[in-house]
């Protein structure tokens, strides 16, 4: 399975000067890297002019590099003022929709059942999605079985290869405390094994799971080959291009399809 590594900006740069030289930086030093797939989760008003320097034509093997949001909503168009639809994010060359981030969860009040709505939107209109689910310290697992049942409600067999599950712990977003690697081994143990009960084993063995929380180029690698999942969803580290790019390339290894047992 190719890793998929992906750039969550959030709300940076501030310029699109500075979004753009971060971007071709980024697409530059990728260029080489073999079996992964690289996402870059721009600000919404980025996305129409970073979205034209993303190459439809890149040969499979190869490193691909793909445009993504960092939410919409949950209709495809209509009286919603201020929203942003997954048919517009569609149009304008996205195809990843990372939903039910932290932040957003915290400072938008998300609900499950918002990102559930927008959840089926995105697929609807042929967008991957990318759901985040997280706990806060001293939390236990009942959290974030919650968040992903809720999250996946309604969500279709047929559906679930276009869904990746990013486990984000809050406490190690952005606080340069990344999660253990057995801690990470263990939920990402238990995601498969929901999606194994709900949607059976291939589906199970196939779903991408990402893992979320001050990666750095240093940890970036033990998280793909230790911690059973098959790719990264990175904060910071993304808004500097030469750490984000190493990041890519020590990710850049097949990661095994995980056998449920
Ligand atoms: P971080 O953020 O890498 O800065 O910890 C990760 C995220 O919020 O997706």
């Amino acid at each position: 399975m190719k890793s998929l590594i992906v750039a969550n900006w959030k709300c940076n740069p501030t310029s699109l000067k500075k979004a753009k030289r971060l971007f071709n930086l980024i697409k530059k030093g990728i260029k080489s890297i073999k079996n992964t797939e690289v996402v870059i989760c721009p600000s919404f008003v980025h996305i129409p002019i970073l979205g034209a320097f993303v190459s439809t034509r890149q040969k499979a093997s190869f490193c691909r590099l793909a445009l993504g949001s960092q939410d919409c909503f949950w209709e495809g168009k209509g009286a919603f003022t201020g929203e942003i639809s997954p048919l517009m994010l569609k149009d304008l060359g996205c195809r990843y929709v990372i939903l039910g981030h932290s932040e957003r969860r915290k400072y938008l009040i998300e609900t499950d059942e918002m990102i559930n709505k927008k959840m089926k939107k995105v697929l609807e209109f042929g967008l991957k999605s990318i759901i985040c689910i997280g706990e806060k310290k001293g939390e236990g697992f009942d959290i974030l079985k919650s968040q992903l049942q809720n999250g996946l409600k309604g969500i279709s067999k047929k559906n679930i290869k276009n869904i990746i599950v990013a486990y984000e712990p809050i406490f190690a977003i952005g606080t340069g405390k990344s999660c253990s690697l057995d801690k990470v081994l263990s939920v990402s143990l238990f995601i498969r094994k929901m999606i194994y009960k709900k949607y059976g084993r291939t589906a199970a063995e196939n779903l991408k799971i990402l893992y979320g929380g001050s990666i750095n180029k240093e940890n970036a690698k033990s998280y793909i080959t230790e911690a059973g999942v098959n790719g990264l969803l990175v904060g910071g580290a993304s808004l500097k291009a030469d750490e984000f790019v190493a990041i890519a390339k020590r990710c850049g290894i097949r990661t095994k399809i995980s056998k449920i047992s």
